[in-house]
C-alpha cells in the first residue's frame, strides 16, 4: 500500500535527481542518476529577464573543491535531529519541510535562497541574511536553538545552498517559487479539516499528530502538533502557509508519478480546512514572538 511505495521513494531519494519545471512548461520525467548530468529546474527562454536554473546532480558535488563541506551540509539538512540534538527541540529535520534537501519547486526549496538573501523580512522588520534566516527555522520550525554563524555546521549548510544555486548571478530574476498558491479569501473549517486529517493524513502523521519514529528513534513521519512539533512562531503554524505546503506536497505516496508521488489531490478548500485544523492544535509557544512584525502588517493568519 501507500507506505511501501513511500519507503521505496525514501530509499531512492538520495540517488535520483529531480527534474521539475514550473507550471506552464512541459513536464519532463524525473532523471535517473546516469541520465544527462543536469536536470532543468525552470526555463523561460521567451523572457530573457528570467534566469534559467539548472539543478545539479549530487554527483557533481565531487567536482567542487569543498566537496566534503557541501556533502556535510546536505547531510545536516537530512539528519538534523540526529546530528544536532542540542539545536533541535522538535522531532524534525530540515527536510521534513524542505523536501529533498530543498530541490523541489513548491516544496519550500533552497534553490534560490543563496541569492535571495539578505533581504528585508516583514516579520523581523529589518534586513535578514541567510544565516539568520536558517537560524529562524532552527528557533521556530525546529523549536530549537540557533547555530553560531561561524560554526562548521552553519558554513556547511551555506556551502550546500551556494552549490545548489549554481552561481546564478545575484541580480538575476529567477522563476522559482518557494510555495504554491492557495486562495486566501477562503475561510478554514476545522471540523471538516479534522475529518480530512483522519482520512488523508493520520496513517502517516498519527491519530494525534504525533508522527512516527523508527526503532532507532529516527524520524519517519514528522509530527504535526504536540510538544515535538514546530512552535507557534513557525511559518507552518500559519493557516495559509501550511495550506499551500499541504496542497502541493501532501499526502505523500498518493500519485503514481514523481519521486515522492506527492500532493495535488486536495482542493484549496480541503487544504485550508485541514491546515486550519492541525495548525491550531496544541504546540510549543515561542518566546521571541513579542519581537515579530514590529512595524505592523501582521498577517491575518498569524497565531499571536
Ligand atoms: C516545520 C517546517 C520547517 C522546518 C522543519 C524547517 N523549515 Fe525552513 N522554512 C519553512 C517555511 C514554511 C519557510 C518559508 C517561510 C515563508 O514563506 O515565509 C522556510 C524558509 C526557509 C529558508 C528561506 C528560503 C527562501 O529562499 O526564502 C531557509 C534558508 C530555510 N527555511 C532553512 C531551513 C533550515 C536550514 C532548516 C533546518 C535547520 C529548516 N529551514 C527547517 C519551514 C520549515
Ligand atoms: C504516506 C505518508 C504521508 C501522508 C499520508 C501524509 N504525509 Fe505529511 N509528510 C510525510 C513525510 C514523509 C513528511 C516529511 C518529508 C521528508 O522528510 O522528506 C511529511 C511532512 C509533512 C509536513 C511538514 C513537516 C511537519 O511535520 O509539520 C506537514 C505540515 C504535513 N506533512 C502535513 C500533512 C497533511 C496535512 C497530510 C494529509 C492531507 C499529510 N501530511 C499526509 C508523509 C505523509
Amino acid at each position: 500500500m501507500k507506505i511501501s511505495k513511500l519507503t521505496t521513494a525514501v530509499l531512492t531519494a538520495s540517488v535520483i535527481s529531480i527534474a521539475a519545471i514550473s507550471s506552464g512548461c512541459s513536464q519532463p520525467e524525473p532523471i535517473e542518476q546516469n541520465a544527462p548530468k543536469y536536470g532543468l529546474v525552470t526555463a523561460d527562454d521567451a523572457n530573457e529577464d528570467v534566469g534559467t536554473y539548472v539543478l545539479p546532480q549530487d554527483t557533481s558535488i565531487l567536482d567542487e573543491p569543498n566537496a566534503d563541506e557541501i556533502f556535510y551540509g546536505k547531510r545536516l539538512l537530512n539528519e538534523t535531529k540526529r546530528l544536532l540534538p542540542e539545536h533541535v527541540g522538535a522531532q524534525m529535520n530540515c527536510n521534513s519541510c524542505h523536501i529533498s534537501q530543498g530541490k523541489i519547486p513548491l516544496g519550500d526549496p533552497y534553490i534560490n535562497s543563496y541569492n535571495f538573501y539578505p533581504r528585508v523580512m516583514p516579520r523581523a522588520g529589518k534586513e535578514v541574511d541567510l544565516t539568520k534566516r536558517i537560524n529562524g527555522c532552527f528557533q521556530r520550525s525546529m523549536n530549537g536553538k540557533p547555530l553560531k554563524p561561524e560554526s562548521p555546521e552553519m558554513l556547511a549548510m551555506l556551502a550546500y545552498m551556494k552549490w545548489l544555486s549554481q552561481n546564478t548571478p545575484k541580480e538575476q530574476k529567477v522563476d522559482i517559487q518557494n510555495a504554491g498558491k492557495v486562495d486566501e479569501s477562503l475561510v478554514g473549517n476545522p471540523v471538516r479539516g479534522e475529518k480530512i486529517y483522519q482520512v488523508q493524513c493520520a496513517t502517516c502523521h498519527g491519530d494525534n499528530g504525533e508522527g512516527m519514529k523508527d526503532s532507532r528513534g529516527d524520524i519517519v513521519f514528522p509530527p504535526l502538533w504536540g510538544d515535538e512539533s514546530f512552535n507557534i512562531g513557525a511559518g507552518l503554524a500559519r493557516t495559509y502557509k501550511a495550506a499551500a505546503f499541504v496542497k502541493y506536497n501532501m499526502p505523500m505516496g498518493i500519485q503514481t508519478k514523481g519521486l515522492w508521488g506527492h500532493g495535488n489531490v486536495l482542493s484549496d478548500q480541503d487544504a485550508i480546512d485541514v491546515a486550519e485544523f492541525f495548525t491550531h492544535q496544541p504546540r510549543p509557544d515561542f518566546a521571541g514572538k513579542v519581537n515579530d512584525w514590529p512595524n505592523g502588517n501582521k498577517p491575518k493568519d498569524a497565531r499571536y
